[in-house]
């Protein structure tokens, strides 16, 4: 690698997400000497603070979201940070930003965490102060447009400052070590290639489930839904590892030309494929919580529940559907995957009473990170009022499996990727533009449609005609 950044430049940086998770995750590598030495952090944002108000902003940030055994030396991470007050908006601030930033050595890394109307002032205003030099790397948060011409627009703004070499869209989830152990699982081992394909496999689940409502992004939220939110990012993405073929390496062009594949062969979604919620006044582990109307306000049809059935058009994935589902405040927060294969061809156990179950394979990406795979077995004795069979599961916590081992935020993956220049966990135009098309082409039935979401009670699994959407196919989802 010839890229390592010794200049990190934050954009948004007293931001929701810079307190949560970029400072965290920065302070957390340094405490464990992953950031090189000279590295110097610049934060930027619109409020008026020094260097010693902003490292006092962070070090609040960090007592309230990193864990103190992860804090190591944090006078010394802290030591790292400067600030500059700008207003993106105009092209006034960037030169004094510029001098802030001063001459990289190596190289400077730039984070833009800021609202996406802000996306092109910005660029304008590096190039302007000529931060957009061969050594700069350009990083972006999502999100990145709410449709595929908004998307497109973002994309064009910067691309007129930044080969596509030298950008970095972030998908968190990519940052996770589970969703990263996906490609683990699946080509470190011979076990499953061979049977993953529509000869074997029944269908895949994909559930993301979060106990969480509005939080305080109501302007976000609102406009956006559970759709453009969860479904258009994450859960493609974790769909196209799921069916992406081999790539011929671990290599950022290989493993984005594979999945880019996947999201181009999405079949366009029919309208009785897609399931619309959103959630009324209910209880959460036994606590009351309000309906998304009284959380925002004022009535509205924005989604916070969604499930879908979608297609992958190729050859080995053929007639296999793949079912969907995301939704805010549902009984507890879990990701999981589910692959639910097919049943033998053949059981010899059915003269003898007996009944199998098909195999499946449970990844559970959060919060438990573990793989189950169910077996069928038989249960001990001596079969004389004939045979019976009992699922028995595989279990691998991962855990347990790796005693010792931090399990990290992932944004201190993606953020040491982003320093050291390593495109491979971060999304491509072609993927982003990919599965925005897919995206809106459901919106538009939608609206075509007049489809508006159906209710359910918050602590529920959504609405039920998300069951009878899996159900009509004789399957259920995985709970
Ligand atoms: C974000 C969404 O991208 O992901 C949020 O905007 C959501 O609405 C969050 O809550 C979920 O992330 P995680 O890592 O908690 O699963």
């Amino acid at each position: 690698m010839d890229f390592t950044a010794d200049r990190l430049l934050l954009f948004g940086a007293t931001g929701d997400l810079a307190q949560r998770m970029l400072l965290p995750s920065l302070c957390a590598l340094d405490a464990d000497g992953l950031l090189r030495p000279d590295l110097e952090i610049i934060g930027t944002a619109r409020s008026d603070m020094d260097d010693a108000g902003y490292r006092q902003f962070a070090r609040e940030a960090l007592e309230k979201y990193l864990p103190a055994d992860r804090r190591g030396s944090m006078a010394n991470f802290l030591n790292r940070l400067s600030y500059q007050s700008l207003d993106a908006t105009t092209l006034d601030g960037f030169d004094a930003l510029a001098k802030k930033v001063g001459e990289p050595q190596h190289g400077l890394a730039i984070f833009l965490s800021t609202a996406p109307s802000l996306f092109e002032p910005t660029i304008k205003g590096l190039q302007h102060a000529g931060l957009d030099g061969a050594n700069v790397r350009m990083c972006l948060e999502k999100p990145l447009g709410t449709d595929l011409s908004s998307s497109c627009e973002i994309n064009d703004a910067v691309a007129s400052a930044f080969p596509e070499e030298r950008i970095f869209r972030i998908d968190h989830y990519l940052g996770k070590e589970t969703v990263q152990n996906l490609l683990a699982l699946r080509f470190a081992n011979i076990l499953f290639e061979p049977l993953w394909n529509a000869a074997h496999i029944d269908h895949v689940q994909i559930t993301v489930a979060e106990t969480v409502g509005l939080e305080s992004r109501v302007a976000y939220y609102d406009d956006s839904g559970a759709l453009r939110d969860m479904v258009q990012n994450h859960m493609l993405q974790l769909l196209a590892l799921v069916a992406m073929e081999p790539p011929s390496s671990f290599d950022a062009t290989a493993i984005r030309d594979e999945k880019v594949k996947v999201l181009r062969a999405l079949r366009e979604v029919g309208e009785a494929e897609t399931v619309t919620g959103q959630y009324r006044a209910g209880a959460i582990s036994g606590e009351a919580v309000p309906g998304y109307d009284d959380e925002l306000g004022k009535e509205s049809d924005t989604e916070t529940f969604v499930a879908i059935k979608a297609h992958v058009d190729n050859w080995r994935w053929k007639g296999v559907p793949f079912y969907l589902r995301t939704g805010k405040r549902l009984p507890e927060r879990v990701t999981e995957i589910i692959v639910q294969f097919s049943c033998v061809p053949h059981s010899i156990f059915a003269e003898k009473g007996a009944k199998l179950k098909p195999n499946k394979l449970v990844i559970g990406i959060q919060p438990k990170e573990n793989i189950r795979m169910s077996l069928m077995a038989k249960v001990p004795g001596l079969d004389r009022e004939g045979v019976r069979m009992r699922e028995v599961p595989l279990d691998i916590a991962m855990p347990d499996a790796f005693v010792g081992q931090h399990r990290r935020i992932a944004y201190e993956r993606l953020l040491l990727d982003l320093i050291e220049g390593d495109q491979t966990l971060f999304v491509r135009r072609d993927e982003v533009e990919a599965q925005w098309e897919w995206i809106d082409a459901i919106r538009a039935t939608w609206e075509e449609e007049g489809q508006t979401p159906n209710t359910y009670t918050a602590g529920s699994w959504g609405p039920s005609a998300s069951i009878a959407l899996a159900e009509r196919d004789g399957v259920t989802w995985h709970e």
